[in-house]
């Protein structure tokens, strides 16, 4: 069982979406998920469209008059996709606590009643370090902390990280963090700039998978529903669902051996004429004369759309050379963020989202 606290002191770097989606996508993979709001703000509450009298203030308070235990208040969504919600009344917990010994344990020792019966349990924190980031952190064994890629600051995440290795020699707790490169556009160079900075900071504690700018993920949220829900075929689907199947099989980036763009290059500059024989040329193409861009995307690029699966376009034909290992590879194009497979090709695949993915063999 894991417990993640998603944080940021920072407001609107993907906390909200990712507690979200992340815990759908965990469900989706057959996991037993909790959500927690743990913000006054409520975004997770409103967002899932849930409108409960009770909330998580009433479980930590000593003065509330709805006061009740942790699992009268669990709303469940889904299969699998259970929520606790919030409500502004937290924002006074703060203070109710403030004389209080062990006030930074409170949602710890509340979560110990349920904890074993799920799988995942996801804490949505309010921007800031006060309490009630202090008790995610102390309840957590572990950190996402969303960094929004045209916002970042090292600054701020250092800050944090801080905080989180204070917790761990105060309270003797360990918490292991996490970074999750979030709102990223791969239209621009400057993003891939700070992807850069952030993987040269964090090295091994980025995340492989990264959320880009997806309008959908907006829209559900206003819908009232996760984006698995709302269109499960939409790029911001697709990378919540990646970045669950990263966390369930505990895959890490090796420290050293970040992927970044000189690396890839030097990497290339390095394979000899012999090894190159391993690898074949496929040439992609696709015919799309009104598209404005396309990519090729698939298991050989993390399914990311960036400049290096970028297509060229030639006379209303859009194509790319890239160099394959050996074996069996699955691919699509993302044709103006419209995700298709290869007309021209008939060997398909069925994909987890219901439709099929183009397969290519390299033999
Ligand atoms: N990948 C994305 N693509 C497009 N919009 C996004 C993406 N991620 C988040 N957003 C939008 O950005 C805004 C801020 O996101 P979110 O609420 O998840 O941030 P937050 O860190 O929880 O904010 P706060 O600090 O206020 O709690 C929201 O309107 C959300 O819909
Ligand atoms: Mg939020």
């Amino acid at each position: 069982m894991e417990i993640a606290a998603v944080c940021n002191q920072k407001g609107g770097t993907g906390k909200t979406t990712t507690a979200i989606n992340l815990s759908a996508a965990l469900a989706m993979n057959g996991k037993k998920v909790l959500l927690i709001d743990f913000d006054p703000q409520a975004h997770a509450t409103m967002g899932l469209n849930i409108d409960n009298k009770r909330s998580i203030y009433d479980v930590l308070s000593k003065i509330s008059k709805n006061k009740c235990r942790l699992k009268d208040i669990i709303v469940e969504l889904d299969k699998n996709f259970y929520l606790v919600p919030s409500s502004i009344i937290l924002s006074t917990i703060e203070q109710e606590l403030s004389d209080e010994i062990g006030r930074e344990c409170r949602l710890s020792d509340v979560l110990a009643e349920v904890s074993s019966e799920y799988d995942y349990i996801l804490i949505d924190c309010p921007p800031n370090l006060g309490l009630l980031t202090i008790n995610a952190l102390r309840a957590a064994n572990s950190a996402i902390i969303p960094v929004e890629a045209s916002r970042f600051s090292v600054d701020g995440v250092a800050r944090l990280i801080e905080i989180i290795d204070l917790i761990c020699e105060r309270l003797s707790h360990k918490v292991d963090y996490r970074v999750l490169v979030s709102i990223f556009d791969s239209r621009l160079r400057h993003s891939f700039d700070i992807l850069r900075r952030i993987q040269n900071n964090f090295k091994e504690k980025v995340f492989s998978t990264i959320i880009h700018i997806n309008v959908k993920l907006k829209e559900s949220q206003a819908a009232g529903k996760s984006v698995l829900d709302y269109d499960k075929y939409c790029r911001g689907a697709k990378d919540y669902f990646t970045l669950s199947r990263e966390i369930i099989s505990g895959q890490r980036n090796i420290p050293g051996k970040q992927v970044t763009m000189e690396k890839i290059s030097e990497e290339f500059k390095k394979v000899t004429h012999s090894k190159l024989k391993e690898f074949g040329m496929v040439t992609f193409s696709v015919s799309a004369p009104a598209a404005h861009s396309v990519f090729v995307v698939g298991d050989f690029n993390n399914w990311s759309m960036d400049e290096k699966s970028m297509l060229e376009k030639r006379d209303g034909i859009w194509i790319r050379k890239i160099p394959l290992s050996k074996g069996s590879h699955q691919y699509r194009f993302v044709v103006d963020g419209q995700w298709l497979n290869d007309p021209r090709n008939p060997h398909t695949a069925p994909n987890p989202y219901g439709e099929l993915n183009s397969v290519v063999d390299i033999k």
